[in-house]
Order: C-alpha cells, then sequence, then structure tokens
C-alpha cells in the first residue's frame, strides 16, 4: 500500500514537471536549455544575435532544418572565430522549435 501511494506521487510529480515545461515559452525554453549564455536576441555576445540568425536566412526554406542541425551537431566558421559546441542531450523536437523561433525574431 505504502509503495502504491509512492507510486501515485511520482506519478503526479511527473506530470506536474511535464505540464511545466509544456506550458513555457520559447524564450524560457531557450533560456532552460543554456543558449542565452553564448546567444542574446538582439545583441552578438559569444555567437550571432537571434536576430541577425534570421535576417541571414530570411526566405530561405530549409532555414528551420539547417539551424536546428548546427544546434545538435555544433557549429563553426560560419559567423566568426567563435564555434558553438554540439547538444546532443537536447530532445531533437526541441531544438527544432527553437531553431524555428529564431526565425521569427526580427531586429
Ligand atoms: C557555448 C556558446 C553557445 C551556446 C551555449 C549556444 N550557442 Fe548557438 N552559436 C554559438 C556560436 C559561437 C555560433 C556561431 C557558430 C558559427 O560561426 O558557425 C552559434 C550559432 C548559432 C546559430 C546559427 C547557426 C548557423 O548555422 O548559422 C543558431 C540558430 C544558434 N546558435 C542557436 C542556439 C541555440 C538555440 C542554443 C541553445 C540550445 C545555442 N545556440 C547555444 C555559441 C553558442
Amino acid at each position: 500500500m505504502k509503495q502504491k501511494n509512492l507510486k501515485l506521487c511520482l506519478l503526479a510529480l511527473g506530470a506536474l514537471a511535464w505540464g511545466t515545461a509544456q506550458a513555457s515559452t520559447l524564450p524560457d525554453l531557450a533560456k532552460a536549455s543554456g543558449c542565452f549564455s553564448c546567444h542574446s536576441i538582439q545583441e552578438k555576445v559569444v555567437g550571432p544575435s537571434f536576430a541577425s540568425v534570421a535576417e541571414k536566412y530570411a526566405g530561405q526554406p530549409d532555414a528551420a532544418a539547417d539551424l536546428a542541425r548546427s544546434v545538435q551537431n555544433g557549429s563553426s566558421r560560419k559567423w566568426g572565430r567563435a564555434a558553438m559546441p554540439a547538444h546532443p542531450n537536447m530532445d531533437p523536437a526541441e531544438i527544432q522549435k527553437l531553431a524555428e523561433w529564431v526565425l521569427t525574431l526580427k531586429p
């Protein structure tokens, strides 16, 4: 009986955490994923501003997939000397969402 209660409790906690993750916005996801330690929306930090990424790839139909690949596998020499490390432990679906979001940003 005790065991069962514990399981129920864990289930409830899991549902709560999942619900919170679903509710969070894309900027929250970017923050939680550590993107803002190297990027900001309008300013170049270690990496290019997300607005300039959106500007560079504007009108390119495969841009989101390309950007998602850059985040997943890492990227270098497209923007300057600094390289972006790979993010092998991130959910590819989340990376894709972030890539699509970046492309919507305007300078
Ligand atoms: C350790 C620093 C660092 C972190 C963390 C980081 N980036 Fe980057 N990012 C860079 C650098 C540096 C570049 C430029 C790479 C280049 O020149 O190819 C870059 C480039 C990019 C690009 C453009 C890629 C291209 O193909 O032109 C996108 C989009 C991007 N980052 C998104 C993200 C997202 C989303 C996250 C969070 C999951 C993230 N970055 C985390 C440093 C970082």
